[in-house]
């Protein structure tokens, strides 16, 4: 009797077997699945990048240059371009810095940054205006430069402060550093060469 039982049993036990493996093969690809999706949302969407921040290009107000090879010097008012590249699934806002700008390591001028917002994946331009003066830098010094070519390379350093907003609601901080060289063409009186880290 029990045996005829077991045999009678037997074929219902089989299928339940293989019901309970398709069961276990569908949870099995839902969690690679889900585990997956997971990986893509932290690599893509919570990945934080600092955000590029360059000088795009100038424009001049004023532009005097002297060129005496004893006493050369330079007074000149440049309209910066900024822009500050945002890559990142959600906004960037950054604290109020300043800008700086140097003739071989001599500072010739500073700009303010004033605080902002870049947006989720985009870039942010805009126009700061910088006084820059070799009254810091020996006449000579830059007369022996304008003898060999008819431009004064500088560079441009800045770091921004921020934070990098997250699903709309975590603040990841990340900083930026600007870091430019450019050439200032004494016959054009344009800026050329301009290059960003
Ligand atoms: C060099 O030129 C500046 C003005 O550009 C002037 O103030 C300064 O006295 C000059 N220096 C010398 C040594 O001539
Ligand atoms: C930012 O702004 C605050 C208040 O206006 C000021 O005290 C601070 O010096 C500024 N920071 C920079 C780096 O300019
Ligand atoms: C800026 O870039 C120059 C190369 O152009 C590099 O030699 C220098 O170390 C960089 N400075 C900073 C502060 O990153
Ligand atoms: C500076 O500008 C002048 C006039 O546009 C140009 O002829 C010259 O090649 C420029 N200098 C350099 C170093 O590119």
């Amino acid at each position: 009797m029990a045996a005829d039982m077991e045999r009678l049993k037997d074929p219902q036990g089989e299928e339940r077997r293989a019901r309970r493996m398709k069961c276990l093969g569908y949870v099995a690809a839902f969690a690679v699945f889900q585990t997956a999706i997971i990986l893509i949302f932290a690599l893509v969407v919570m990945k934080v990048d600092a955000p590029k921040f360059r000088v795009r290009s100038a424009t001049f107000d004023d532009f005097q240059v002297s060129t005496l090879s004893t006493n050369a010097s330079f007074k000149v008012r440049m309209n910066a371009d900024l822009a500050i590249k945002n890559k990142n699934f959600g906004r960037y806002k950054y604290e109020n810095s300043t800008m700086e700008f140097f003739y071989r390591d001599i500072k010739v001028g500073e700009a303010v940054i004033p605080s902002g917002k870049a947006k989720f994946r985009s870039t942010k331009k805009f126009t700061v205006p910088v006084d820059l003066s070799s009254a810091k830098v020996p006449g000579n010094v830059l007369g022996d430069e304008l003898l060999k070519h008819a431009w004064i390379p500088l560079t441009s350093r800045s770091t921004l402060k921020g934070k990098v907003r997250l699903m709309l609601i975590f603040n990841k901080k990340k900083s930026t550093n600007m870091n430019c060289t450019m050439n200032l063409n004494t016959s054009s009186k344009q800026l050329q060469d301009l290059i960003c880290q």
